[in-house]
């Protein structure tokens, strides 16, 4: 990344993604989280840039560090991930690649649960706000273009297709999350694209591949 780049197809765009896991607190020790390594929203980030996009790159606590020549936001829960997103918009395009935590630990504790004889602590969960969900359905500066991605162990493609409707994106990036697949977490991803062209089925290939060319087609519609 750098001088070469700054000349891409994508100069002068701004676009915010998102990436890697939230952590949801269960108090000052504990948390809540998933297995999201934050490689895929990584490579894309990267990519964008690499076309010569300002990319804004709002992360939960990733395994993979966070790529160079972008902006870095680093976050830890949902609530703070939507916060930052708004906080960088408006934007031309925006990826949401983030696992986000759909829960969050209702009132979570500023002490540390002790065990106490005989009881089991009792979690209650609060729904998190739908960043993507609430970015496509902005009424007032929305981005041109808003990518989701569906993370589905059954009925990939129609499920991801009704989510796409259902939060109002633009495309959305389907992928077979099942543990057999070994997609979450690792190096390669086997994705649909879904956009109203229709679902195009892409090649297993590696993540900064996907990556590479999920950024050229951004680069196409937004040019
Ligand atoms: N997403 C989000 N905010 C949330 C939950 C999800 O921005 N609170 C985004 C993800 O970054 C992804 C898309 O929504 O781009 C779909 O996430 P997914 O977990 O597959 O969808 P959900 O609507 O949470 O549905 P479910 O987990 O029940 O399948
Ligand atoms: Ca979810």
């Amino acid at each position: 990344i750098d001088a070469a780049l700054s000349d891409g197809p994508l100069r002068g765009k701004r676009i915010v993604v998102t990436s890697g896991p939230t952590y949801e607190p269960i108090d000052p020790v504990r948390y809540i989280a998933n297995r999201s390594s934050g490689a895929q929203g990584t490579a894309i980030a990267r990519a964008l840039a690499v076309l010569g996009a300002e990319v804004i790159f709002v992360t939960g606590p990733a395994d993979v560090a966070p790529p160079e020549g972008v902006t870095v936001v680093k976050v830890e829960t949902a609530q703070q991930m939507l916060e930052a997103v708004q906080g960088v918009l408006p934007a031309d395009a925006a990826v949401f690649a983030a696992a986000v935590a759909d829960w969050r630990v209702a009132s979570a504790s500023s002490s540390k649960i002790k065990k106490t004889k005989g009881g089991l602590p009792v979690l209650e969960f609060a729904e998190n706000p739908d960043i993507l969900a609430t970015v496509s359905q902005m009424e007032q500066g929305r981005p041109d273009l808003v990518v989701g991605f569906a993370a589905e162990t059954d009925h990939v493609i129609e499920n991801a297709t009704a989510k796409c409707a259902r939060k109002g994106c633009d495309w959305i990036v389907a992928n077979d999350v099942s543990h057999e697949t070994g997609i979450m977490g690792g190096a390669e991803n086997d994705i649909t694209l879904i956009s109203d062209a229709g679902a195009e089925d892409w090649p297993r290939m590696s993540k900064s591949d996907v990556a590479a060319r999920l950024a050229e087609r951004i680069a196409q519609a937004l040019a």
